[in-house]
C-alpha cells in the first residue's frame, strides 16, 4: 500500500494581457479544489444518487503547491500545439506535476498528457478563465473541476464513455457503459447502453457544479501509475 501520495506541482502562468495574470489567491483556490476532489473532501459529493454514493473514491492523492512561475508573452491564443510547453519547459516533470496556466482558445477548457508520454511536454495546460473558483473565472466552468478533469487524464483515466460507442471501454469497471458525452447538467437517472451513465463522474463533460466524483475503480487505476516500475513511479520513494 502506497498511503497517500504527494504530487508537487508546478504552476507556470503565461499572460498577454493583466487578466490572464491571475492571482496568487487564484492559484491557490484551484490546490485547494485538488485536493478535495481527489481525498473525496468535496461537499457536493452529498448530491450523489444512491445507486452511485457507495462507489465514491478517497484517491488518496493530494497536491503542494512547490512554485508559481509568471511570464509575459504577447501570444493571445496558444491552441493545443503544446507551443507553450517549449518556450516555458516542465520543472523536473518525473516527480512533479506541471500545469500551465494560458489561453488556449478555440473554446477549450484544458488538456493534458496521458502517462507515458514524453518528459518534454508533461503535464496540463489550462486556460486562466477555468482554473480555480475565485477571480478571473468564468461560469459554468468556474469550480476548478476543468483541472480536476486535466489531472484525471495525466494519472490515465479516460473519458467514461471510453471515447467511443456503448461497448468503448474506459478499462474501468465500475463506471457503467456510456454512449458519448453528457453536457450541461444531465437529470438523473440519465440511461444509454442499458445502464444508468455516471454523469457525475469528472471524467464526463458536464458543467462543473454537476461533476463530483471517481469512482473506486478509478482510484485503483490511478494508483496502479504510481507502483514501482510504473510510468509515474517517481512520486512515490
Ligand atoms: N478537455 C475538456 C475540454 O476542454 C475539459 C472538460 C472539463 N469539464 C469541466 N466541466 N470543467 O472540453
Ligand atoms: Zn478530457
Ligand atoms: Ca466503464
Amino acid at each position: 500500500n502506497l498511503g497517500i501520495v504527494n504530487i508537487p506541482v508546478v504552476i507556470t502562468v503565461v499572460y498577454s494581457n493583466s487578466q490572464q495574470n491571475i492571482s496568487d489567491a487564484q492559484v491557490q483556490s484551484q490546490i485547494d479544489i485538488l485536493n478535495a476532489d481527489f481525498r473525496a473532501a468535496n461537499a457536493d459529493k452529498s448530491k450523489a444518487p444512491s445507486e452511485f454514493a457507495d462507489l465514491i473514491a478517497d484517491s488518496e492523492v493530494s497536491f503542494t503547491l512547490l512554485q508559481t512561475r509568471r511570464y509575459s508573452n504577447s501570444t493571445a491564443t496558444w491552441g493545443t500545439s503544446d507551443a507553450v510547453k517549449s518556450q516555458y519547459p516542465p520543472v523536473s516533470p518525473s516527480n512533479t506535476l506541471n500545469i500551465w496556466v494560458c489561453n488556449i482558445g478555440g473554446g477549450i477548457l484544458g488538456y493534458a498528457q496521458f502517462p507515458g508520454g514524453p518528459a518534454s511536454t508533461d503535464g496540463v495546460v489550462i486556460s486562466p478563465q477555468y482554473f480555480g473558483d475565485s477571480g478571473y473565472v468564468s461560469a459554468p466552468y468556474d469550480g476548478g473541476r476543468t483541472a480536476t478533469h486535466e489531472v484525471g487524464h495525466y494519472l490515465n483515466l479516460r473519458h467514461i464513455w471510453g471515447d467511443g460507442r456503448c461497448r468503448q471501454d474506459d478499462f474501468v469497471a465500475d463506471t457503467p457503459d456510456s454512449d458519448g458525452p453528457n453536457y450541461g447538467c444531465p437529470s438523473y437517472p440519465t440511461v444509454n447502453c442499458k445502464s444508468t451513465d455516471m454523469t457525475m463522474n469528472y471524467m464526463d463533460y458536464v458543467y462543473d457544479e454537476c461533476m463530483y466524483m471517481f469512482s473506486e475503480g478509478q482510484k485503483t487505476r490511478m494508483r496502479s501509475i504510481f507502483a514501482s516500475g510504473g510510468p509515474r513511479d517517481g512520486f512515490v520513494n
